[in-house]
């Protein structure tokens, strides 16, 4: 496929913007509902899914060009309702670059997100943390991303660009947004949830890292480490979606001498307990953004 010249790259957009089109209409079909905010639920946050209200719940199977997530602990529906009064559009699992589908394909509800109107992106996430201090169960707010996955040239942005969507070349400098983490911030003090600051790094996974691989990460300056967000946030960023992230962490990745294994279950494990914090907090998070009016939330004005 010519990707780079002539009516080749026209068609690849034209076939992009069809499959987001009917991926939206066939949402809207099921539900009148159009949303002001997207959230992902990383790996065995799926239960944080019964906070929506008045929900109509849609597997990933029946929308078209969606694909469906192979991973345990990742359910593969998409929740609409309401979540803490604010018409929310809920992914309940997400699919992973290393499932073996391709960047279009992982940063696909994206698109369809901001097709439907998605203003702001809570993306969370199942984490190992890099600092020794971080203990399993805790919340990390992501300050920025190391985005190495990007780097080695699987940027999900490469290829055409739809300008209709956003820039050729997206600022990155404020891909988390102050606004949304500055709310984060006060909503975790209110409710007496310690909420960590730090550096996001993905890697593709899906072999978790070697002890050689861990110390680089930390010389870099990584503080959680996972195999997701990255994508999605590149994508939703450039769509001029605001977006909050926050990693649940779920093991330690700082190894001693005799660490046991890690194993899947053991991040699954955690979920429990992150979620017991982190619903609450974005349930404050999106009541401190409720609109009173206008059409940018006052709180973040
Ligand atoms: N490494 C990579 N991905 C992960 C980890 C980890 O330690 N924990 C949860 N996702």
């Amino acid at each position: 496929m010519n990707h780079i010249h002539g009516p080749g790259r026209q068609m690849d957009l034209e076939a992009s913007r069809t499959r987001v089109r009917e991926a939206s209409e066939a949402i809207l079909r099921r539900t009148g509902l159009h949303p002001h905010v997207g959230l992902i639920l990383g790996s065995g946050l799926s239960s944080l899914a019964g906070e929506m209200k008045d929900s109509v719940s849609i597997p990933y199977a029946e929308i078209p060009h969606f694909v469906s997530a192979t991973v345990e602990g990742h359910l593969g529906e998409l929740v609409m309702g309401a979540l803490a009064g604010l018409p929310t559009m809920l992914m309940r699992g997400r699919v992973h670059y290393y499932e073996g589908y391709t960047m279009e394909q992982v940063t696909f509800p994206i698109r369809v997100m901001r097709h439907l109107g998605v203003k702001y992106l809570i993306v969370t996430n199942a984490a190992g943390a890099l600092k020794p201090e971080f203990r399993v169960g805790d919340l990390m707010l992501i300050t920025d991303h190391l985005g190495l996955v990007n780097m080695v040239g699987l940027n999900p942005l490469i290829g055409p660009n739809d300008p209709a969507i956003g820039p050729r070349f997206p600022d990155m400098s404020q891909a988390y947004d102050p606004g949304l983490r500055k709310l984060a911030l006060e909503a975790s003090e209110e409710l007496g949830i310690h909420l960590h600051q730090g550096v996001y790094v993905m890697l593709s996974g899906p072999s978790f890292e070697t002890p050689a691989d861990l110390r680089f990460l930390r010389l870099i300056g990584a503080d959680a480490v996972g195999m997701s967000t990255v994508p999605e946030v590149t994508v939703a960023h450039h769509a001029g979606i605001r977006v909050l992230g926050i990693s649940g962490i779920s093991n330690s990745a700082v190894l001693e001498p005799g660490s046991p294994p890690l194993s899947h279950e053991e991040v699954l494990a955690a979920g429990q307990t992150v979620v017991a914090h982190l619903a609450p907090l974005i349930k404050r998070v999106l009541g401190m953004m409720e609109p009173q009016g206008g059409e940018a939330p006052s709180a973040l004005q």
